[in-house]
C-alpha cells in the first residue's frame, strides 16, 4: 500500500528497512501516548523484529513525513481471547480472519490535525480488501480518551461495554460488511 494523504504525508506498508524509523518514533511517543497505545512494547528492540518479520498476516502500516515516520497504524486478523471473551458477552462471535483488530497512533506533534482521518478510509478499505467485516479496538480505549473516541465514532465505531483496569475501557467496534 502507498497512498499519498497530502503532498507531504505519505501512508504506506512498514518496510524491511523502517527499523530505525519505527525505533524512533517509538522512542519519540511521550508518556501520555504510550499510556494509551500499548500494542506491544514500545522499542528500539520490538521496531527491529517487527521489521524482520518475514511472513505475517499483520498488517502494519506507517505514515511517513520526509523520510520520518510519524504514525503508526495495525491491522490484526488473528483474534485475541480477551476480546473475543468480552463481545461474547453481547452475542458478538468474534472470529480470527474477519474481525480484525485495529490499534491506531500519530505522533504527539501531529495529533488532533487530521492525519488519522485523513488515513481511515484508506485502512477501511485495506481491512475490507483483506476480507475483514468488522474492526474492533485492540484493548478498547480508556473512557477519558476523548479524542479518540471522537475519531473512532467519527468513522462509525459503536460501543459494546468495556472493561475495567485502573480507568474503565470501552470496546468499540465498527461492521465493515453486514452481509458475513
Ligand atoms: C487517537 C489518534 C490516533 C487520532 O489521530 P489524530 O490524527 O490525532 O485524529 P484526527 O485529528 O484525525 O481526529 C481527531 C478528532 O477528535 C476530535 N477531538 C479532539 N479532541 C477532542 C476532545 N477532547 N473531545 C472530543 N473530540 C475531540 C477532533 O475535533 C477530531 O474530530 P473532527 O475531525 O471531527 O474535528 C491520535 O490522537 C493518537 O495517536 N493519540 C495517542 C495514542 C492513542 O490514543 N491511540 C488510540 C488508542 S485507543
Amino acid at each position: 500500500m502507498h497512498c499519498p494523504l497530502t503532498k507531504d504525508f505519505v501512508l504506506r506498508s512498514l518496510r524491511h528497512d523502517d527499523s530505525a524509523a519505527l525505533g524512533w518514533y517509538f522512542d519519540s511517543l511521550s508518556p501520555a501516548s504510550k499510556s494509551r497505545f500499548a500494542p506491544h512494547p514500545l522499542t528500539q528492540t520490538t521496531a527491529q523484529e517487527l521489521c524482520a518479520t518475514e511472513q505475517s498476516a499483520t498488517l502494519r502500516l506507517a505514515i511517513e513525513m520526509a523520510g520520518k515516520i510519524i504514525g503508526y497504524f495495525i491491522l490484526e486478523p488473528e483474534m485475541s481471547m480477551h476480546e473475543a471473551a468480552r463481545y461474547r458477552q453481547f452475542g458478538i462471535a468474534l472470529e480470527s480472519g474477519k474481525d480484525f483488530l485495529f490499534a491506531p497512533s500519530v505522533a504527539d506533534a501531529f495529533q488532533n490535525r487530521g492525519l488519522a482521518s485523513l488515513a481511515m478510509p484508506h485502512l477501511l478499505q485495506l481491512a475490507r480488501q483483506s476480507g475483514a467485516r468488522s474492526l474492533v479496538l485492540m484493548g478498547g480505549t480508556q473512557a477519558t480518551n476523548a479524542r479518540a473516541i471522537a475519531f473512532y465514532e467519527k468513522f462509525g465505531f459503536q460501543r459494546f461495554g468495556g472493561y475495567q483496569t485502573e480507568l474503565f475501557n470501552h470496546d468499540m467496534r465498527h461492521v465493515l460488511n453486514h452481509a458475513c
